[in-house]
């Protein structure tokens, strides 16, 4: 097949907090050959370098020079910034609530979107977070909206919590939550939101692979028309 006819391809996935987005989105591109990039690491890895050097994450002139100057590379399942891997470092609390903080910022997500749209010049992405399927692809070949129940939510993240030995309850997990969900979805730029050509998918009560297979069959039906990926 000729060059010109591979297609690279994006398959959006947004949604809230501890709806299933990761672990979904790992198995998809691993299942098509894409590769994968998790978003939120990318703003959770700008938060660690301001906290690192007592930048207050809500600083909104500081913070915009650090998302601009910051070296985000994703290898897979890691990520490294300024060439350190911060992999395990950016799921610290402080971190996760700083990135929620920084995820306000205009020219911090102008700085962000820039790289995620460069990645996905590169190679056919599933690409997750919060913005993908209306910002940063608003053409994406595929976008679901991942969603799940607030309190399904919950208990997976703590079960996730509890699986590393992290020593939180899941009163105070339910008040984080509620607390990012409420800044993701209110905020002035790219708030959480599904778009308006984007396939609604409730987790709640579904199985990875019933997720998992549920993605695959819409890839499938709007890019497997003859053409090769990649
Ligand atoms: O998905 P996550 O929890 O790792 O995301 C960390 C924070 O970054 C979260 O508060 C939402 C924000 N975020 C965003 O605003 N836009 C994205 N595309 C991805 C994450």
């Amino acid at each position: 097949m000729a060059e010109g006819d591979k297609k690279r391809v994006v398959v959006a996935i947004d949604g809230p907090a501890g709806a299933g987005k990761s672990t979904i989105a790992k198995r998809l591109a691993e299942r098509l050959g894409f590769t994968y990039i998790d978003t939120g690491a990318m703003y959770r890895a700008v938060a660690l370098w301001a906290l690192r050097q007592n930048i207050d994450p809500g600083d909104t002139h500081r913070m915009e020079q650090l998302a601009m100057a910051a070296e985000i590379e994703l290898a897979p399942g890691r990520i490294r910034l300024n060439g350190e891997d911060v992999t395990e470092a950016i799921r610290e609390p402080e971190v996760t609530s700083g990135a929620s903080k920084a995820a306000v910022i205009p020219g911090v997500r102008r700085a962000m979107v820039a790289k995620q749209r460069a990645m996905g010049e590169r190679s056919s992405v599933v690409m997750e977070g919060r913005d993908i399927g209306t910002v940063v692809f608003p053409g994406a070949e595929v976008k679901i909206f991942l969603d799940a129940d607030p309190g399904e939510r919950v208990r997976r993240r703590f079960q996730e919590a509890q699986g590393k030995g992290e020593p939180v309850s899941e009163d105070a997990l339910a008040a984080q939550i509620a607390e990012r969900d409420r800044r993701d979805r209110t905020r002035a730029e790219a708030p959480l939101a599904q778009a308006p050509d984007a396939t609604y998918l409730d987790s709640t009560s579904l199985a990875i692979e019933e997720v998992e297979e549920a993605i695959l069959r819409i890839v499938r039906a709007r890019i497997a028309n003859g053409k090769e990926f990649h």
